[in-house]
């Protein structure tokens, strides 16, 4: 069983958590930065981590999800919102529905850090997006916890 693990990530959040996937899993396995990633049409399972932009994942990700059918895929979120709010189940949702054909084997959210640049950017709006309030608890994240979560999850549905 051949497992692919790709990541978009700007500011590493999402890269933290797809190489501790990788990391925890055992056998043939590859991890590729989402620019230099190979089609995922020789592998059995596809692990792919993406960060959230306008409340879904985003670009780079949006056009690659689209490239994977048939197969069995976990989804590794960051954003600024919290883990279990709307903004977040929705943008995870979103991602589901890119995948054709595929059985889900688990699905894992995580708070991102947000970028001071972006933080200021969103605070300046005549109103802010709707992930901004829970973005100063994103600090840090995803933090060793955020980490063993993910490991334990993804043990539970890859082995
Ligand atoms: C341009 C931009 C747009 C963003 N839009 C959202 C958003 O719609 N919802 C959200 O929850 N977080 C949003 N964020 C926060 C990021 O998704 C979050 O910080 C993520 O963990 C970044 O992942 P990375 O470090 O792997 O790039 C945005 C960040 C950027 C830079």
């Amino acid at each position: 069983m051949k497992i692919l693990i790709v990541y978009s990530s700007q500011t590493g959040n999402t890269k933290k958590l797809a190489e501790a996937a990788y990391e925890a899993l055992q056998g043939p396995k590859e991890i590729y930065d989402i620019k230099e990633a190979p089609l995922p049409d020789e592998y059995d399972i596809v692990i792919i981590g993406f960060w959230f932009k306008k409340g879904k994942p985003d670009p780079a990700s949006l056009e690659y999800l689209l490239k994977i059918k048939n197969k069995k895929v976990f989804l590794i979120a960051t954003h600024g919102a919290a883990p279990d709010s709307e903004h977040a189940k929705r943008g995870m949702e979103e991602a589901k529905k890119l995948v054709q054909g595929c059985e889900i084997l688990g699905t894992f959210n995580c708070q991102g850090e947000v970028s001071p640049k972006i933080m200021e950017k969103a605070a300046s709006k005549p109103t802010p997006p709707e992930w901004f309030k829970d973005a100063p608890l994103a600090k840090g994240h995803p933090d060793q916890k955020d980490i063993s979560n993910l490991v334990q999850k993804i043990k539970q549905a890859i082995l």
